[in-house]
């Protein structure tokens, strides 16, 4: 687990210096972007990756909270929610849709905030977990740069 730390850091250095990093549409501002890929799901499917989204930003919200008021133990906590034991079982339509990449990128996501919650309690160190939220929130930039979710066809009229 500990072994995706340096690529993090090799992503996060990428985004520390724009000419080398390759996300579609992150200075083409006033321009919509279309060349994110489409992942064509139902509304069902859809409906479970924004709500898992969604609670990937409140966890984001927690930790960022906690960490201020340098409550670690509440940084732990928010974290775990984030993780891989709590991530919600993938329905197999839905699995059998999702690019190779996407499934890395959502996989490391979750490891991440393992690897946060962990050293959180263990080491107590708020700008630690600051840190590693910073390396694992490139894989939110990172996925959100490269896919999008298709618009789901509209009723017939
Ligand atoms: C593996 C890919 C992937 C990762 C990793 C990822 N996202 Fe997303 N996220 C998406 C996609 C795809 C959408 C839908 C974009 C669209 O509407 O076309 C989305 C949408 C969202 C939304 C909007 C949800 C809604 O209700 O419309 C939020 C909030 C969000 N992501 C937060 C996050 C945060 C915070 C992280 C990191 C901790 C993250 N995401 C990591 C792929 C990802």
């Amino acid at each position: 687990m500990r072994r995706i730390v340096p690529l993090f850091l090799a992503l996060a250095t990428l985004a520390a210096h724009p000419t080398g990093a390759s996300e579609p549409g992150s200075h083409q501002h006033g321009k919509p972007d279309d060349s994110r890929k489409p992942l064509v799901f139902n509304s069902e499917e859809a409906a479970h990756v924004r709500q898992e989204m969604r609670l990937f930003l409140v966890s984001v919200k927690k930790i960022v909270t906690a960490a201020a008021d340098n409550d670690m133990k509440m940084v732990a906590e928010a974290a775990s929610e984030a993780g891989l034991a709590a991530a919600h079982q993938v329905p197999a339509g839905l699995r059998a849709k999702l690019p190779l990449e996407f499934k890395q990128l959502g996989h490391a996501t979750h490891v991440g905030f393992d690897d946060l919650a962990r050293d959180a309690a263990s080491l107590g160190d708020a700008n630690l977990a600051m840190k590693q939220l910073g390396q694992v929130m490139q894989n939110c930039v990172s996925c959100h740069a490269s896919f999008r979710i298709a618009a789901t066809k509209a009723k017939a009229r």
